[in-house]
């Protein structure tokens, strides 16, 4: 079964081709996975190139409980044929950041929705994506002024980011130098 999550209409579709469109043997990770909705799209897409994608969350409800939750994401991973293409690490954002240096492809970035929130996943983990890889923000719309007003300073690096599409509430840059 498809987990449920946070996508809007024509992005599930979208996402599992960006990923596909990845090259052969991407890495990509994913900043906020919740029930995993995202992750299986990309992760579909992302097989497709024999790639990898990782999921960082903490994996706690934070809709309702503060209950553990990654279990249901990690038994998607296994019944949907994932395991082996998904890579879930469970932790902190920036915990894990400590640890994690290695040069990937894509980043998706679907944590907390405040401005400062988006603008730290950014600085934190944009430093590894490749030159010629992509930055993807989720939740772009007027829900969310504080990622509308982040990803409208990132536009206005033209030098280092160049505009690449996106769908519906997802944004995509290409990063340039
Ligand atoms: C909007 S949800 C992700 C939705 C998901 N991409 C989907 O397709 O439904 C945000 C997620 O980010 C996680 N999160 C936010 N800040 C975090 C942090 N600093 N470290 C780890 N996980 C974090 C939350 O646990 C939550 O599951």
């Amino acid at each position: 079964m498809i987990p449920d999550g946070y996508l809007l209409s024509s992005e599930p579709e979208w996402l599992a081709r960006f990923a596909s469109g990845l090259p052969e043997r991407a890495t990509m990770i994913e900043l906020g996975t919740y029930k995993g909705k995202s992750a299986y799209y990309l992760g579909k897409g992302i097989q497709q190139v024999n790639g990898t994608l990782i999921t960082v969350d903490i994996h706690l409800d934070y809709m309702n409980s503060d209950k553990f939750i990654g279990d249901h994401y990690i038994r998607s991973c296994y019944s949907n044929n994932l395991l082996g293409t998904i890579i879930p690490i469970i932790g902190d954002f920036y915990e894990v950041r400590k640890f994690f240096n290695m040069p990937i492809d894509a980043l998706f970035i679907d944590g907390l929705h405040e401005y400062e929130n988006v603008k730290k996943d950014f600085e934190e983990w944009s430093p590894l994506i490749k030159v010629g890889g992509f930055v993807l923000f989720h939740d772009v719309h007027n829900g969310f002024p504080g990622i509308q007003r982040f990803v409208g300073d990132i536009a206005q690096l033209k030098n280092d980011w160049e505009n690449a599409g996106g769908s519906n509430s997802i944004k995509c840059f290409k990063k340039l130098r």
